[in-house]
């Protein structure tokens, strides 16, 4: 079986996560305190919990193409209304991601006519703000940096749509301030991350939230 090494992997991990704690897979069937609800994108290349350090129980985590928060996608709020009532986190992080395969095809404008052109429709208005941005500064960046600047910019425009929430600005009235937002880009190339948003940065929204 072509999985089979996948399987003996898992085997192996199993029994060494025991041998190093016990109680390792207990704890866990006791329940999860995840610290984050983290949204990122589906690219193989940017595993959540590696590239925290983290491991199993720790993070609560979304991924989709381009880590996009749309407002009609069901799966996304559902996700974050258990997150927010369920679970009681109080983070929630949009992590984007250089060389981004899916903000790249919204810039080049090569989406084609299926679901993936349908999805990221939205991130073609953070490449939109970007090439007004570069004009007013009559600037033109190479396309790597051009490609960085939308990610960043992907990663504003999801976390301002969270904010937009009907979920988050309920919390927001009962508890305000809390989500708080964040706006991350992780680099492929050094692994590192970029703080792009605080929560700071959302203060206005939540103080006219709490003003009804
Ligand atoms: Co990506």
């Amino acid at each position: 079986m072509a999985l089979q090494d996948l399987l003996d992997q898992n085997k192996t991990w199993a029994e060494q996560r025991l041998v190093e704690d016990p109680e390792f897979f207990r704890r866990h069937v006791a329940g999860q305190k995840p610290r984050i609800l983290l949204i990122g994108c589906s690219d193989s290349r940017v595993p959540a919990e590696q590239i925290l350090a983290c491991g199993p129980g720790e993070l609560f985590v979304h991924r989709n193409v381009a880590n996009v928060v749309s407002y009609n996608d069901v799966n996304i709020s559902a996700v974050i209304q258990y997150a927010i009532e369920n679970l009681h986190i109080e983070d929630i992080v949009v992590c984007g991601h250089t060389q981004c395969g899916g903000v790249a095809a919204a810039c080049a404008q090569t989406l084609g006519d299926g679901y993936v052109a349908d999805w990221l429709l939205i991130t073609t208005w953070a490449k939109r703000w970007v090439d007004e941005r570069l004009a007013a500064e009559g600037r033109s960046p190479d396309r790597d940096e051009y490609l960085s600047l939308v990610v960043e910019e992907n990663v504003r425009l999801q976390v301002k749509h969270l904010s937009h929430l009907a979920l988050v600005r309920k919390s927001w009235r009962n508890h305000p301030g809390v989500p708080r937002l964040h706006g991350w880009v992780y680099d492929i190339a050094s692994g590192r991350i970029k703080v792009i948003v605080e929560p700071t940065s959302i203060k206005n929204e939540v103080d006219e939230v709490a003003k009804g």
